[in-house]
């Protein structure tokens, strides 16, 4: 007789049905799984055996074939445990056969029976919901489950033990509850950082339009620090982008004691981080740096320090919002909608351009410095600002600047005009300025005529290309939302091309 259980198999954030057929059978004893399982799934078969025996259960002396259908989709991952042991069991007589058909499970086995904790339990939730079925998931992840709804019915036992019981009636396991990491305010604020008007200004607008962001200037000027604050002026997420970004870190194992959060991702992985830890993939898939900063933050310190190619592997993420890994065996896709904030000294030694300093190297320090990030790269980014550093005036006289929560207010209210504007045109998947769709460009961002002219002169003197024109007119609209103005007018346009030249002349005078 062959008992069948319901599991899934993760192709990037999507959970994919997978059936678990399992057949006792006479023969040679022993466990054999078939249908292309990872070394992990090959593996399961000592922790079932293990977790079954230390559940008083012993296997009869007969052949076990596991079957993980569709065949010809490769199976990765520990969660396969327990729907091979629910199958066993089912067999076996020990558990209901007829009352898993309404279940998903997915489960990792300890040996000595218990179930713990794995991966992409709120997308395994949300397929089972999809199909009409309950989930079985370990208890450490209930209420992460809990998330997909309202009337999906989750069993979260601690152990096989007492999911066997819960199906004889002698222990009732009861259903968890979704809940959400209390927000403490310990995010590090703005009222820290003294001067550097600027570029908390630049800072304002990447937050309040969702741009792109380069910082430059000597150390200790307080580029690090100024980044760091950046979450604690952006809105909370909206309701269903939580559930997207809690699906990649449910995916990535990191939604810890199966709690969401509202605050937007900000992810800063050292210099030394690999192509596979940025945009995903390796051996085992699982999202990259850039896919776990999807609706908030990716922060890269020390910029050129990044290996080039690592670079290069953000430019199709930054322009398509999706991360697209393809292997010899599988092809998956991310989201990796992201806003890129970076810092860079301007030279290897760090103080070119101050006054009164001159490389060892000459302006080579700078030019090979700087050419470690790639053009195409530079193009993307919305915002060049030089940080200059803080004069000793500025640190002991200067009273607290603005704090955070003042300059959220107005992010938020900026954010809250794009968010309508592009609803009320038919895009309501389109929240900030940054990721206008072209086609809309040109009609939200309405140029005054002096405003167009400047625009023209400074394409032509500076050669933008079509992304820089784009990108500019996007800018500009952000600084007309912040000051709550419609049309967009010749200030706006010119803060924004300066926000593009920034860097460009610092090349020149080099
Ligand atoms: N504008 C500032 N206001 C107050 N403190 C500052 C400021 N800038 C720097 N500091 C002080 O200097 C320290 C270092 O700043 P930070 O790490 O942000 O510099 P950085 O520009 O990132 O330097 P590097 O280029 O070396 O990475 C901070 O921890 C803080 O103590
Ligand atoms: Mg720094």
């Amino acid at each position: 007789m062959v008992t069948r259980v319901r599991t899934v198999a993760f192709q990037g954030i999507e959970a994919q049905p997978v059936d678990v057929q399992v057949m006792i059978s006479p023969g040679k004893m022993g466990i054999h799984i078939v249908g292309l399982p990872d070394k992990a799934v090959a593996e399961s078969r000592e922790r079932v055996q293990a977790a079954l025996h230390a559940s008083g259960l012993s296997l009869p002396p007969k052949k076990v074939t596991v079957n993980l259908a569709p065949a010809d989709l490769p199976k990765e991952g520990s969660h396969y445990d327990l729907p091979i042991a629910v199958g066993l069991m089912a067999g076996l007589g020990a558990m209901p056969a007829d009352a898993l058909q309404s279940y998903v499970v997915l489960g990792e086995l300890s040996l000595d029976g218990t179930i713990t904790h794995v991966a992409g339990v709120l997308p395994a939730a949300i397929s089972a919901n999809r199909q009409d079925r309950g989930l079985i998931c370990p208890a450490p992840c209930g209420p992460e489950a809990a998330w997909a709804g309202e009337d999906i019915d989750i069993l979260a036992p601690r152990s096989l033990i007492s999911l066997a019981n819960h199906f004889r009636g002698h222990q009732v396991l009861s259903r968890p509850e979704p809940s959400m990491h209390a927000n403490a305010p310990d995010l590090p604020d703005l009222a820290d950082i003294r001067g550097q008007e600027s570029a908390r200004r630049a800072l304002e607008i990447a937050a309040a339009g969702g741009h792109n962001l380069l910082m430059i200037g000597p150390p200790g000027s307080g580029k690090s620090m100024l980044a760091q604050r950046l979450p604690s002026i952006l809105p909370p997420l909206l309701p269903r982008e939580l559930l997207e970004v809690s699906m990649i870190a449910s995916v990535a194992g990191q939604l810890l004691g199966g709690k969401l959060t509202d605050r937007r991702p900000f992810r800063a992985p050292h210099h030394s981080a690999s192509m596979a830890a940025m945009v995903g993939g390796g051996i085992r898939a699982r999202p990259g740096e850039v896919s776990l900063a999807h609706r908030g933050v990716l922060f890269l310190d020390e910029f050129p320090e990044f290996t080039p190619q690592v670079l290069d592997s953000l430019r199709q993420p930054l322009e398509t919002g999706d991360c697209m890994i393809a292997r010899a065996n599988h092809r998956i896709s991310y989201p990796a909608q992201i806003q890129l904030v970076a810092a860079m000294n301007p030279c290897r030694c760090g103080m070119a351009g101050e006054p009164g300093h001159r490389c060892a190297r000459g302006p080579r320090c700078q030019q090979d410095y700087q050419a470690r990030v790639s053009g195409p790269l530079l193009d993307r980014i919305d915002l060049r600002i030089d940080v200059p550093a803080v004069s000793a005036v500025d640190l002991i006289h200067r009273p607290a600047s603005e704090s955070s929560a003042f300059v959220a207010v107005r992010v938020a209210r900026a954010r809250d005009v794009q968010k309508r504007r592009y609803e009320a045109l038919g895009f309501p998947a389109v929240t900030m300025n940054a990721h206008c769709p072209v086609a809309l460009i040109e009609e939200v961002a309405q140029c005054d005529k002096a405003a167009l002219t400047l625009l023209q002169q400074a394409a032509e003197q500076m050669r933008f290309s079509a992304r820089g024109y784009h990108r500019v007119l996007k800018v500009a609209r952000t600084l007309a939302d912040l000051e709550g103005i419609e049309a967009v007018g010749r200030i706006h346009v010119a803060e924004a091309i300066s926000y593009r030249m920034a860097q460009d002349a610092a090349n020149q005078a080099a």
